[in-house]
């Protein structure tokens, strides 16, 4: 898995273009607005807060091994602080969450994964109008993820405890279409690829749906290939941490490379 990480960052930096190269306007708008990860947002420091307490906490709690595991992590007991170490999405994906929610208004939003509740504070944070609610297998994480969306204040976020296959089926039924849906939870080519295609019939024209680790392994590589080439996808961006595509059916299929760290080049290409 490791080496498929390193040659998929190879082969990504090498298929990479330049900002020039694009040549949609609802492309150039959305990279050079909603991806300035230069802009900085009042909600920031105060999640960043929440999360810097949750890296210092070493108290132990068990948990259950749901989906496709961990690279980094195989017992049951685990420390706060570690799972907000290697389970939490880092500040630049939160950011990139955030500015999207923000740019597009995206008002009902759905993730899978929630872990310690910090990205879904950063979908939730830019409206009080946002809903987010997000699906989590494991009860004692869960639980402190509903203790961080407390301490955040954040009432416009719910958290259904249970597994993705049991929960997500019965919650689109209920559920409006959805603006903005984040997948990152189990990272298994099927199980990915199934819950795509639920989320998808939920979907608007509009919608946006951002899956998470799409070079975690081989497997989630072959799901997101399949995603980016599915006939309602007209735009897939490949972000290496993460992969975005949207349906609107006036933009022409591409596939983007794009490198959004502010510290790299701001490089794009077209590929395949
Ligand atoms: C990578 S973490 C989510 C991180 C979080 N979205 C963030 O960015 O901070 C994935 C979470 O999904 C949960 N999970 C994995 N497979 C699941 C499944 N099949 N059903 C429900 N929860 C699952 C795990 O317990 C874990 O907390």
């Amino acid at each position: 898995m490791i080496l498929h990480q390193f040659k998929s960052l190879i082969r990504f930096y090498w298929k990479a273009g330049t900002i020039y190269n694009v040549h949609s306007d609802f492309l150039y708008q959305f990279l050079t607005t909603a991806m300035d990860l230069k802009k900085t947002y009042y909600a920031y420091p105060q999640i960043e807060l929440i999360r810097s307490k949750l890296l210092k906490n070493d108290r132990v709690i068990s948990i259950e091994d749901l989906g496709a595991g961990s690279h980094k992590m195989s017992t049951h007991d685990r420390k706060i602080s570690k799972i907000a170490s290697v389970s939490v999405s880092d500040l630049v994906s939160c950011r990139i969450l955030f500015q999207i929610v923000e740019y597009f208004k995206c008002k009902n939003i759905l993730e899978l994964g929630t872990s310690l509740g910090i990205s879904s504070l950063y979908l939730a944070s830019s409206s009080k109008d946002i809903r987010v609610t997000t699906i989590e297998g494991d009860v004692s994480i869960a639980n402190i993820a509903r203790d961080v969306h407390a301490e955040a204040h954040a009432d416009n976020i719910q958290i259904i405890h249970g597994t993705f296959e049991k929960v997500l089926p019965q919650y689109l039924k209920n559920s409006a279409k959805i603006d903005l849906a984040f997948i990152d939870g189990h990272h298994d080519e099927k199980a990915t690829l199934d819950y795509f295609n639920q989320i998808l019939n939920h979907c608007h024209y509009e919608s946006i749906i951002i899956l998470d680790d799409i070079y975690w392994s081989e497997g989630m590589t072959q799901a997101w290939m399949q995603i980016a080439r599915h006939p309602k996808v007209t735009l897939a961006l490949d972000l290496y941490i993460m992969g975005i595509v949207f349906l609107k059916p006036d933009l022409s299929k591409q596939y983007i490379t794009y490198i959004p760290y502010r510290f790299k080049p701001w490089k794009i290409g077209l590929i395949g």
